[in-house]
Order: C-alpha cells, then structure tokens, then sequence
C-alpha cells in the first residue's frame, strides 16, 4: 500500500466499516493526577487469564502516564455519553472538570456511569507501529443495563438488536397459554401503563376517574363538544364517556353546558385542572426521556406515528377539527 493522503484516508475509512463501542480509558500520572483518554481500539483478549487491549497514538499526551502507572481502567461507555466521549478526546482540555469520580486499583480514577467498566494491571505492552498496544489483566470488572455506545463510519451510532431469532408472532405459544417479553402487544401496553402510571396518580388526586381525564383532555384541547363528539373522539381509549360521566363533570365543576344544552366546554377550574395535569404530563415525560438518547427517541417516536396511522379506526383528527365548534 502506498503512503500519499489519499489511501492513508480510504484506509481509515475501510476501518471505520469495523464497528467499535467506545470507551473511556482512565489511569494516573507520576502526581497521581487523573488521566484518561477516549478509545475505541478496545477488545477482548483472553478469558483465562482475563485478559483486554487496547492502542494508544505514541504522540498522545497521556502515553507516559499509561506506560508508567501500571495500571489502566476501561469504562465501555453508555448510548447516552456522547458527551464524555468528545470530553477525553480532546487534547488539553481539563477533562475531569466537573466529573465525580473515585479511585480503584493503582489508585486509578473510577468514572460512575458507564455500560461496563474493567479495572486492569498491565501487563504487557507492544509497539504498534504509530501506536503502543496495552494488555491488561482484568482485576475487577462491573456492568449496568444501558445499552452501549456504538462508533462505526467515523460516527456515533447505537446497536440494535436484529431480533433473537423470534418471529413476529412466535413470541406467543396459544397451545399452552405462555408468551415471553418479545409478545409486541404486551410491550406496547406495558410501557403504556408504566408511562402512565405517575399521571393516574397525578388525575386520582384530583378526583377524577380515565373517562373523566379522557373527557378533560378532548375539551381542553378544544370545544364545546357535544356527547356523540366526545364519544366518536374516545371510543378507541375504551373509555367513552356517558352522559353520567359528563353530568358528574358538570357536578364537580369542571363541565359546562352550553345555552342550547347540546354541547358542552371546560369550565375556568376545568381549565385548571387541564392545564395542571399537561404540566404533570410534561414532567413526567422529561423524566422518562431522559434516559434515552436522541436517535432512540426519534426511532420509537417515527415508529409509533406510523403504527397509529396505519391502525387508524378512523378517530377524529381533533388538533384539527377541536376549537372550530366543530360537531
Ligand atoms: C470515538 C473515538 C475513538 C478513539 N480511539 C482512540 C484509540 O483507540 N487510540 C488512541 O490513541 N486515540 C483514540 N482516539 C483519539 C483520542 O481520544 C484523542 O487523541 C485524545 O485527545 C488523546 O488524549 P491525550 O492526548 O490527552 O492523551 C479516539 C477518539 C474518538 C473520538
């Protein structure tokens, strides 16, 4: 292979075809100072003696702290730490600024969160040509749920999962009643009932049962509404509201109706009660997505907008058809 710009760069573009996690590699200097950079030249080596490797760049500013310190820590980084990524792979920056961390074996700095995490004693080093290859031995190590981040074509990315094997529909065995974690209708209702389960807290407070929150919401996005309005907007919830579940409103204060007595519009404590729980739902949606990255949100968020479209019975756009008057 011959050495001018452009091979050197379709070389490096060939080996970003491999995809990598990415981590963080941390040790100490001579004044026991923390050091660390970002790494994805990461792998497995040996289970018996456990042991990993990884190269560092012979001009990396770190290299005498790595060759001298004896030990190294590798933290495999989460989806969600992009940010620390850019952070230990930048030359001269203080990358432990603002970072809780603790120290392990070698005295070398433990960073809490991470997707794994190998406290090493190095053992052997390599020359590799621009690069010194480290082989550690794996003292100890630690592993967390979160999905890990991916590094593949010179960018972030994140692993998905081709499936186990399991057909759509395979996930559920009719002839002996069982079905596993992969049944796509138990996932669905599942994370729909763990999503809601702050805010049924947040609408039983308030006195309020789902057909009534169902009706609140419809009218507080926009109205009045009559009764067949209400129920066309509300028959897919499973919880179509009955001229007694609107009465009741009325009762609570929260429903007016309207001169004519075919319609019916939120009340100034309905309003508030409306607008109190979109606040609730809101913080409760920050929390959640908190612990997922950009891309996932995106993915489910695209996914789910063509399930409902796709499974659409025909419901009311009433973004659209609400605060019109409309039926
Ligand atoms: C995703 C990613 C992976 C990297 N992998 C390596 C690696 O395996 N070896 C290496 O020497 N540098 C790697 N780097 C670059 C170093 O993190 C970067 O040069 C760092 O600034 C070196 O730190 P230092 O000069 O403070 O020691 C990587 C950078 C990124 C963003």
């Amino acid at each position: 292979m011959s050495n001018n710009a452009s091979n050197a760069r379709d070389f490096r573009v060939a080996l970003g075809q491999f995809a990598t996690g990415v981590t963080v590699i941390t040790t100490v200097d001579a004044d026991r100072s923390p050091v660390g950079v970002t790494a994805s030249s990461f792998n497995s080596v040996s289970l018996d003696p456990p042991l990993v490797l990884w190269s560092l760049a012979k001009g990396a500013r770190s290299m005498q702290a790595f060759q001298e310190s004896g030990y190294f820590c590798v933290h495999v980084l989460g989806a969600s730490q992009e940010d620390l990524s850019a952070r230990f792979a930048t030359p001269g920056v203080d990358k432990f600024a603002g970072q809780d961390w603790a120290r392990g074996h070698g005295d070398v700095p433990l960073l809490p969160e991470y997707a794994a995490r190998f406290q090493c004693k190095t053992t052997h080093m390599y020359e590799g040509g621009d690069h010194l290859i480290f082989v550690g031995e794996v003292l100890d190590y630690a592993k967390t749920d979160e999905p890990p981040l991916v590094f593949h074509g010179g960018r972030y990315a994140l692993a998905k999962s081709k499936g186990q094997g399991e057909r759509p529909g395979a996930a559920v065995d009719v002839t002996h009643g069982t079905f596993t974690e992969n049944f796509f209708l138990y996932l669905l209702a599942r994370a729909h009932f763990q999503a809601s389960a702050p805010l049924r807290a947040e609408y039983a407070k308030a006195d309020i049962d789902e057909d009534e929150y169902l009706t609140l919401t419809m009218l507080g996005l926009g109205g009045p509404l009559s009764l067949q309005a209400l129920q066309v907007r509300l028959e897919h919830t499973g919880h179509t509201p009955s001229y007694a579940t609107v009465s009741g409103m009325i009762d609570k204060g929260y429903v007016t109706e309207t001169v004519d007595g075919t319609k019916f519009s939120i009340t100034v404590k309905g309003r508030e009660l409306y607008l109190s729980l979109l606040a609730s739902s809101k913080a409760i949606e920050e929390n959640f997505l908190a612990r997922f990255s950009d891309a996932e949100i995106s993915d489910v968020r695209n996914f789910l907008q063509r399930f409902i479209k796709s499974t659409d019975p025909g419901i009311p756009d009433f973004w659209q058809t609400n605060g019109n008057g409309s039926t």
